[in-house]
């Protein structure tokens, strides 16, 4: 058994976590729509099509952590912060590969499950949180709207 069920998806958006800056928030909504297709596959056990759409999903990813860090870095947030940033972004990418790499070798489904779980978490309580953390910082600047 796979600790991620078919009628309760563990990868869900939250209004809460719009950033309010469009690129940035396009970009989330495109990288949990891919991971609730990998959930779907993960759920149906089509391991291949979970390493073909984690393969995507990556991509995806990649491009957006390098526009969002180019944009930390265009509004010079701070060295400490941004490093910190950074590390949970490649934290996240380890993290997608270890995925497919049992979606590869066929593990078993709890295990696939467990490091999907971990996985999806890490998005939502670090990067997700860290992303939060530096929209405060842009809206303190006066950079992005006070209501979003
Ligand atoms: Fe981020
Ligand atoms: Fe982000």
């Amino acid at each position: 058994m796979t600790d991620i069920k078919k009628d309760e998806s563990i990868v869900k958006w939250k209004v809460s976590f719009t950033m309010g800056v469009v690129m940035i928030d396009n970009e989330h909504k495109a990288i949990f729509a891919a991971m609730k297709d990998v959930e779907k596959a993960i759920l149906e056990k089509d391991y291949e099509g979970c390493v073909n759409r984690l393969s995507e999903t990556l991509e995806i990813i990649k491009l957006h952590f390098k526009n969002e860090e180019t944009l930390l870095r265009k509004f010079n947030y701070p060295t400490e912060d941004y490093d910190e940033h950074v590390a949970y972004h490649n934290e996240l990418l380890l993290k997608a590969r270890s995925v497919m790499a049992l979606c590869e070798e066929k593990a078993a489904d709890k295990d696939v499950g467990k490091c999907f779980r971990g996985m999806i978490k890490f998005l939502v309580d670090d990067i997700i949180v860290g992303d939060l953390n530096f929209k405060k910082f842009l809206k303190d600047k006066g950079l992005i709207e006070a209501s979003t």
